[in-house]
């Protein structure tokens, strides 16, 4: 009997030690026993293998029916809601000191202002929680996927989704589905690129089975970034696709502005004063019926080029070029669409031009 648990245990250890994709019953498929439910909702704290839950926490079948919604649900048949003030929690091993991304979808279900909290611990540093909007819908069917990152510093974390709502019916609450962890490499500038991440390989997990692209929310700053280098500027998120479902004009993935002015994505770069740089990247569409006249504006230093896109949301990309010479020691490098865009498949979901291969030298002569 005593070895059975111990076998038992190393087998649930070894579970829980983190490759890069879906956490341990990430996506709620294995379900709470019937005696600990009544009707959808979760009493026992432990009933969710893998997770801890507390407050007013459904479990929800794909298919269910909310009024006259269907819920559906993005991986497979099960996915969890979150009530006011409530929230669930899972331990992972991980390695100290490295850099992580956490993904997971969310849906929104009343037109209500939702937000939720992720949080990290043990947290020793303030910016180890990060409130996520949920309110805007960039995805057709309600569902997006969001992405949060930070740095650990113990071998074994607790990972936290809150809803910090304050809704009367707690039928409002989000639902939440599919986490996943993904280490990040440290950000590297490569050979002829003064750019950390130029190409936005390195980012966020992208869950095989969603098509809606991942993310990445507004206000973060480059120390904890989910897309190592960059950091996004003001309201709004951007979103970070991949070639599976999306064209991309280099490598696997690439950024979608798809908040018009209300969101940028910068670096920032060490520049030497009155030298002079040529910033070259990729502007095109992400062939996801984002059509139209784009236009996407690319800044440094007192320099700033606007570079039109004639989009058929059929995907393609053009080459563009900003000349620019710097003034300080340390050059913001910023990108935004000037135009805001919507899909014309009818669902009203936000999109814009995509940004790819991004790179920074020095102009030797001029
Ligand atoms: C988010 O959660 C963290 C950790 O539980 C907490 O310290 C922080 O105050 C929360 N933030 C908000 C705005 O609720």
């Amino acid at each position: 009997m005593k070895l059975v648990v111990v076998l038992l245990c190393a087998t649930f250890y070894f579970a829980l030690s983190l490759k890069d994709g879906l956490l341990p019953n990430g996506n709620f498929e294995h379900s709470p026993k019937p005696s600990q439910m009544k009707g959808t909702r979760v009493i026992h704290p432990h009933a969710i293998p893998n997770w801890e839950i507390s407050g007013f926490v459904e479990y929800i079948k794909s298919g269910q029916k909310q009024g006259d919604m269907l819920l559906v649900v993005p991986e497979g048949a099960s996915a969890i809601r979150l009530g006011d003030e409530a929230s669930i929690k899972t331990k992972l091993k991980v390695t100290n000191g490295m850099f992580y991304s956490i993904s997971f979808s969310a849906a929104r279900t009343c037109a209500q202002d939702e937000k939720l909290n992720i949080s990290v611990s043990p947290n020793r540093e303030p910016k180890d929680w990060g409130i996520l909007p949920i309110q805007t819908m960039y995805s057709s069917d309600g569902w997006d996927t969001y992405c949060w990152g930070f740095l650990v510093e113990s071998n074994e974390i607790e990972i936290i989704i809150h809803n910090p709502g304050k809704e009367k019916d707690p039928a409002c609450g989000p639902l939440i589905d599919s986490v996943a962890l993904k280490a990040l490499n440290p950000p590297k500038r490569p050979r002829g690129n003064m750019l950390k991440n130029g190409n936005f390989e390195e980012g966020p997990y992208i869950f095989p089975h969603t098509s809606w692209g991942i993310l990445i929310p507004p206000n973060i700053e480059d120390d904890h970034s989910p897309l190592p280098g960059w950091m996004i500027e003001s309201l709004k998120a951007v979103k970070y696709i991949d070639s599976d479902h999306f064209t991309v004009p280099e490598g696997k993935r690439a950024v979608e502005l798809v908040a018009g002015r209300e969101s940028a994505l910068t670096q920032i770069v060490k520049t030497v004063p009155d030298k002079t740089y040529d910033l070259f990247f990729s502007v095109g569409d992400a062939k996801n019926s984002c059509e139209g006249s784009m236009l996407v504006e690319a800044s440094a230093a007192r320099d700033i080029v606007q570079v039109p896109y004639e989009s058929k949301g059929k995907g393609g990309f053009k080459l563009a070029k900003l000349r620019f010479k710097a003034i300080s020691p340390r050059t913001r490098i910023r990108f935004l669409s000037s135009v805001y865009h919507m899909k014309s498949d009818n669902s009203g979901s936000m999109c814009g031009p995509v940004i790819d291969d991004v790179r920074l030298v020095t102009v030797r002569r001029i």
